[in-house]
């Protein structure tokens, strides 16, 4: 679904509590609850640390740990659009480090990190299963496949100029 991924609710404690006591029983919580803060509020929130850790009875320390390790969970609200770039092993064959290096040069995007004007996040991701289509990115959801330089430089205009 290409439900937008940048309009998301801002951070609210007592609703971040609320999802926090929903969750806090269930065996493992720790992932799901995670997942569901960021699907609330579009990234996970420094807050959030101490308050799953207190749920859960572990260090806040364990609760970062847990955010960094996994590649899904962001630390700051995404742009208006999200172009997710598989760097998996068959991407890595058909070249999506070139992709990555010309978004880094051509047009100062970073993976990790979203554009000065708001309008655009990059992310790495890992084997989207479309490993047919390498390489293969998402925006905003939507399945890319056979990304070549000069589609990356269309898609970064568009979304730079008209759409954002
Ligand atoms: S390795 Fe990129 S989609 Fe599978």
């Amino acid at each position: 679904m290409g439900q937008g991924m940048g309009a998301s609710a801002s951070f609210d404690e007592g609703r971040a509590q609320e999802i926090i006591a929903g969750l806090a029983q269930l065996e493992g919580a720790m992932l799901p609850m995670l997942h569901a803060l960021q699907e609330a509020f579009g990234y996970l929130d420094q807050r959030v640390v101490p308050m799953v850790a207190q749920a859960l009875n572990v260090s806040r320390a364990e609760v970062h740990g847990v955010i960094t390790f996994y590649h899904d969970f962001r630390d700051a609200p995404a742009g208006r659009h999200v172009l997710q770039i598989c760097r998996a092993e068959s991407c890595q064959a058909m070249g999506c480090e070139a992709l990555v290096q010309r978004l880094r040069m051509a047009h100062r995007l970073e993976p990790g990190q979203t554009s000065a004007n708001g309008a655009l996040t990059i992310e790495n991701v890992y084997c989207l299963g479309h490993c047919a289509l390498s390489p293969a990115a998402l925006l905003d959801g939507e399945p890319l496949g056979r990304l070549d330089e000069a589609r990356i430089d269309a898609l970064v205009l568009d979304i730079m100029g008209a759409r954002a």
